[in-house]
């Protein structure tokens, strides 16, 4: 049987991260995989975590399994970070479960509409590559519309087509903030409106947040999905630590729901830990409990605090030195600076491409978006040469 299995391509994103490691030119760049790097153009584990994870080693007495949902201590501790206000259970309307990274949380809760029969779900295009292949591995349809028009900003005439086209048993799956991988977030008063759509069709939201703290704020990254959950009965919000954590390889995430009611969240919440013990059974445990110890303290939720200010501060330094170049060759870099975010989407062929990575040592994934958290003050010149020299 095992013949009829054809040799499959291996991810093209996390392809990128061998083929740069294998790349011997000492000032090549690596603009693929999402990684925050420094201006030294390090990935350092956050002080925040370092020192959770001393609490960590000093205080934790078993690894005895805790359970499909994982920690709930650290699924709790996030949720002020997330949703805010006085009560962000809101009487146990949300509640949440601890998931194998962001892709768990997306996972999850496509699983967890598609259970309660959804059939399809809208999706703003291009997005992370990654959603596409979930919704085809769960054999869920999805409806594409385009995500941002011809001025850079989001085509919020595509968004309410595609809305107004579906209604109840339909799911749309929308970037929080620092749209991956085009960086064009919906503004305040969009978020209002598609807020409105959604009441208007009935239509389920599912919210990725992947990169809140990353974009212009802790709360100013929410505000989307929290002005979305305070105005529809109900909605699904996939989370992720990896980024806003430092925590990629230790697979941080957790996929909240709500609901009218708390019991009826409870039920909700019943089938993810169903739906999680037949997939992975339980997510791994150290980086949610670093993070759970980390957000118990003072001392170090300011220090995370601190460490998000200046990635975020670095990626809009970056942002804005990038936009100042204005034209690489045929490439319009302004666009740039009004975007979120740790990526954006360059309009190179694939040639172009290709020869940015044989020539000059610039790794960027195959449909032109960059990790702008690659470059620095010091190789942002040779980049900018580089592409002019691609596209000129
Ligand atoms: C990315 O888009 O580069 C990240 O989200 C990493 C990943 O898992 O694809």
């Amino acid at each position: 049987m095992l013949d009829r299995l054809e040799q499959q391509p291996p991810d093209a994103l996390l392809a990128l991260i061998k083929l740069y490691d294998a790349d011997p030119r000492p000032d090549k760049i690596d603009l693929g995989v999402g990684v925050y790097r420094t201006s030294e153009g390090a990935t350092p584990v956050f002080g925040c975590i370092k020192a959770a994870e001393a609490m960590l080693v000093a205080e934790q007495d078993s690894k005895a399994y805790l359970g499909p949902e994982g920690d709930m201590g650290f699924v709790h501790a996030l949720m002020p970070h997330i949703f805010g206000g006085e009560d962000p259970s809101q009487g146990g309307r949300i509640e949440g479960m601890q998931t194998p990274g962001g892709t768990g949380a997306v996972r999850l809760a496509v699983a967890l509409a598609q259970r309660a029969g959804v059939g399809k779900v809208l999706m703003g295009t291009p997005s992370w590559p990654n959603h596409a292949q979930i919704f085809g591995d769960l054999g869920i349809e999805m409806v594409g519309f385009g995500h941002a028009a011809a001025d850079g900003t989001a085509n919020m005439d595509e968004l309410r087509k595609a809305l107004r086209n579906a209604g109840t048993g339909d799911a749309v799956l929308l970037h929080g903030c620092c749209h991956n991988p085009t960086g064009i977030d919906y503004t305040n008063e969009q978020w209002d409106e598609i807020a409105d759509l959604l009441v208007e069709t009935g239509v389920l939201p599912i919210i990725d947040l992947a990169y809140q703290g990353l974009g212009r704020g802790m709360e100013e990254d929410a505000y989307g999905m929290r002005k979305v959950l305070a105005s529809v009965p109900e909605a699904l919000v996939a989370y992720s630590c990896d980024k806003n954590f430092g925590l990629y390889r230790d697979r941080v995430g957790a996929v909240y729901a709500m609901t009218p009611d708390a019991a009826q969240t409870t039920a909700v919440m019943s089938n993810g830990h169903a739906l999680a013990r037949a997939n992975w059974s339980m997510p791994p445990d150290h980086g949610a409990a670093a993070v759970r110890l980390a957000l118990s303290d003072d001392a170090t939720v300011k220090q995370w605090l601190d460490e998000l200010d200046s990635m975020r501060a670095r990626i809009l330094q970056v942002r804005e030195k990038l936009a100042a170049s204005s034209n690489a060759g045929g490439v319009n870099l302004a666009p740039l600076g009004e975007q979120n975010g740790m990526f954006a989407m360059l309009p190179l062929s694939k040639e172009q491409i290709q020869k940015l990575r044989d020539d000059h040592g610039v790794y960027m994934a195959g449909s032109g978006r960059i990790n702008v958290a690659g470059l620095t003050m010091d190789n942002i010149d040779k980049f900018v040469g580089a592409l002019a020299a691609v596209s000129g």
